[in-house]
């Protein structure tokens, strides 16, 4: 009788803190579903984890519950800039956290930016999302190391003398990232022999792949997204091409290899973050609860997500206060936070400046191959 009677009083206090207690609504801004819907889900799987790991936040010694509020892009840019848009005026939140695809989070950051509204993309790597912008950060690196990582790889592991890009043109990520190679690899002694065009949402890729049989360069870069990468590997190897492929974080996803099976075998990209990396006491923790809840290896989506959402926290904590200008300012004076992925210091362009490594396809898995610094 008593434990039941003990149980009830928990019961009763628990209720009434969730309704006593104030609440500050962060939006975010995912790929729930549509073509790169894998972005989403395990972003969303990693700010989940954060966010229950540190649900609450203490403004003024009073304590608020976060509030996530989801929306889905689709994947698309006017979804995008009016799910940010929604979120602003309609859930007055605080910050928002996203989006994934860099095109999507460029579409949002107008938006933010225009209703003085702080956002932090998680894992977006162009320049353009947070060039020239007071209230847009990111946690991630930004392409045109990427894309140097990319190229020293091509050069220095896979000896590649040439290289022919295919380019995905609907996607700036793409756009800017097939820059940033080029220029890179050119000034390491490397040829880039051509830039080849495509589109999202492309399945037939033979006609590419023809010339670039012809062509015949040492080095295939693909900086796409999983489908249309994985697509393009399996169609180059029916066709018989044997070309090293090289890809980007676009690449990162377990579909690549469900999409791609025996094809995307042997294939590299340059991405985030390795498990065996961690080094804060933050990202041991949270890769120890990520295996407990969803039983595989901690991806770079899931850590960046969660370190985006850990560094808003962590902002509104030093802001200790809800108005979204000194959340800004706290973002933006971000110095060593230890995140999941690493130490993340925001710079004067509201980028992250962190490591890259590169990654293989092996068995169907994604192996560490090594890290390049800044
Ligand atoms: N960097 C990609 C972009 O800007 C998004 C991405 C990041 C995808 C990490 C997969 C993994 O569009």
């Amino acid at each position: 009788m008593k434990k039941i009677f003990k149980l009830f009083a928990i019961l009763i206090f628990n209720l009434s803190l969730a309704f006593a207690m104030k609440q500050v609504n962060v939006g975010v801004v995912l790929p729930m579903t549509g073509p790169i819907s894998a972005f989403g889900q395990q972003t969303w799987e990693g700010i989940k984890l954060a966010h229950q790991i540190e649900p609450t936040v203490k403004i003024n010694g009073e304590t608020y519950k976060i509030n996530l509020i989801l929306m889905d892009n689709r994947g698309d840019k006017a979804e995008s800039a009016n799910a940010a848009s929604r979120l602003i005026t309609q859930n007055n939140v605080k910050v928002i956290l996203g989006a994934v695809a860099s095109s999507n989070s460029i579409a949002m950051s107008t938006v933010a930016e225009k209703n003085k509204t702080p956002m932090i993309s998680p894992s977006s790597t162009n320049p353009l999302v947070t060039k020239g912008k007071k209230y847009v950060f990111r946690v991630c690196f930004i392409d045109p190391f990427q894309g140097y990582v990319a190229a020293k790889f091509a050069r220095n592991n896979l000896h590649a003398k040439t290289a022919v890009i295919i380019m995905d043109i609907a996607q700036d990520y793409s756009v800017g990232l097939a820059k940033s190679f080029k220029k890179a690899f050119e000034k390491m002694g490397g040829r880039v022999i051509r830039i080849l065009p495509y589109k999202s949402g492309q399945t037939d890729f033979k006609g590419i792949l023809t010339v670039i049989k012809y062509l015949h360069p040492d080095v295939i870069y693909v900086p796409g997204y999983y489908r249309e990468v994985a697509l393009i590997a399996r169609q180059a190897r029916q066709l018989g091409i044997k070309a090293k492929i090289l890809s980007g974080d676009g690449a990162e996803a377990p579909e690549l290899v469900k999409i791609g099976g025996k094809a995307v075998e042997g294939l590299y990209f340059t991405t985030h973050f390795d498990e065996k990396s961690i080094s804060t006491k933050l990202g041991k923790e949270f890769v120890k609860k990520y295996h407990e809840t969803y039983h595989k290896e901690l991806n770079s989506l899931a850590a960046l997500g969660a370190d985006a959402y850990f560094v808003a926290v962590d902002s509104i904590k030093r802001a200790n206060s809800l108005d979204k200008e000194k959340i800004r300012d706290a973002i933006a004076n971000t110095k060593n936070f230890p995140g999941v992925t690493g130490n993340i210091t925001i710079d004067k362009n509201g980028n992250a400046v962190k490591p890259a490594v590169v990654k293989k396809v092996e068995n169907g898995e994604f192996k560490y191959v090594t890290t390049i610094n800044p």
